[in-house]
């Protein structure tokens, strides 16, 4: 009997069905990118009313495409931290009403673990129990050294901004489309990485697992937009657009790579698990999978369908169930959960 996950953080409401045996049945996944492209980023009241009108529908969905009836949903499960609050309490709603009606366990989940639970999904065995984790998203960019998938320790992350948030906003600079990431990533196809020398920072600092982007960030806009120069100033075109764009990405996926491989020379893991919206990179797949292999480190990589936002890593959630826990209708939403993704 399967489990109906819902997830709504962000600007994605997402149903899914996942059988115990971590079958995903069916994922469904609503995207508001076109709602929040005009603003170049999240805007949490727009979220929330789009979740309203769509959670019914996606949940419908997924339970038709798993070709099952609402009544042999065997437990229900809902991310309830990190995430913008309102959006939050959409999804939270629906489980448990659900939940309430079909009188099933109803348990609440972490986002980011769950980004991370993806990458299990895909190789069909839990990871290793020593294993390090990055989640490079929109919201998050952390690294953890994980002795199960709900045992996480955060070893560091970004003091300033996601490194999607980064690659949202280099994509506005650059005059490029929302979401940013797999705009550059097109832009950069045909651009020169080393056209443009960008900061790194922190990169070299062997003291720390953190990353930073502001600065790159800032980098690129002074290139694009020199200091007292008029504000009117066109974004660049043509072959200058994807230099600046491929050096923008070789620079972020640097700051990320350095800081993977430094912890793990500090942790000893032989093991990495990478999800998040970034994962579905090329240029950070790539990296990865070349390093791993010369390292011999066990790569597991969220697959690319998996790595944005969705509902089937709410699979994550049977790690509960079997545990017998049952968070029951007195789930809420978890304090600290607002994510802050300005536009
Ligand atoms: O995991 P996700 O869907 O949402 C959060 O939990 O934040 O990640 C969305 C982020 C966006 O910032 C988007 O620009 C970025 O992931 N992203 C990418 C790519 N695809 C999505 N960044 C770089 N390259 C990509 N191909
Ligand atoms: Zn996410």
């Amino acid at each position: 009997m399967p489990l109906l996950a819902i997830e709504t953080t962000c600007d994605e409401t997402a149903a899914a069905v996942v059988t115990r045996g971590r079958e995903v049945l069916s994922s469904i996944v609503a995207s508001q990118e076109r709602l929040h492209a005009k603003w170049r980023g999240v805007v949490p009241e727009i979220a929330s009313r789009a979740h309203v009108e769509r959670i019914i529908p996606v949940i419908d969905a997924a339970v038709t495409r798993a070709g099952i009836e609402r009544p042999e949903i065997e437990a229900v499960a809902v991310a309830v931290r990190p995430g913008l609050v309102g959006s939050l309490l959409v999804g939270l709603a629906a489980a448990k009403g659900i939940a309430a009606t079909l009188d099933v366990p109803l348990v609440g989940y972490d986002h980011i673990a769950a980004h991370l639970y993806a990458c299990r999904l895909a190789r069909g065995r839990p990871l290793p129990t020593s294993c390090l984790g990055l989640v490079a998203s929109g919201g998050h960019t952390s690294l953890f050294r994980l002795s199960g998938p709900l045992d996480l320790e955060r070893l560091g992350g970004t003091i300033d901004d996601a490194v999607g948030e980064a690659f949202d906003k280099a994509a506005a600079i650059l005059g490029l489309g929302y979401p940013g990431g797999p705009e550059i990533e097109r832009e950069a196809a045909a651009g020169d990485p080393r056209a443009y020398r960008l900061p790194r920072p922190l990169a070299a600092d062997r003291t720390q697992l953190n990353v930073s982007f502001s600065g790159l960030k800032t980098a690129l806009r002074y290139l694009v937009r020199p200091p007292g120069s008029s504000p009117e100033t066109p974004p660049p075109e043509g072959k200058r657009r994807a230099d600046l764009a491929a050096s923008f990405q070789q620079a972020a996926i640097d700051s990320i790579m350095a800081k993977v491989e430094l912890a793990v020379e500090q942790t000893g893991c032989r093991a990495v698990a990478v999800g998040g919206g970034v994962a579905a990179n090329t240029l950070l797949r790539e990296r990865l999978e070349t390093w791993s292999d010369r390292q011999g480190i066990d790569l597991f990589l969220a697959p690319r369908n998996l790595c944005t936002d969705n509902a089937a890593m709410g699979a994550i959630a049977w790690e509960r169930l079997e545990r017998g826990e049952n968070d029951g209708l007195e789930l809420d939403v978890r304090p600290g959960t607002d994510r802050s993704r300005r536009a």
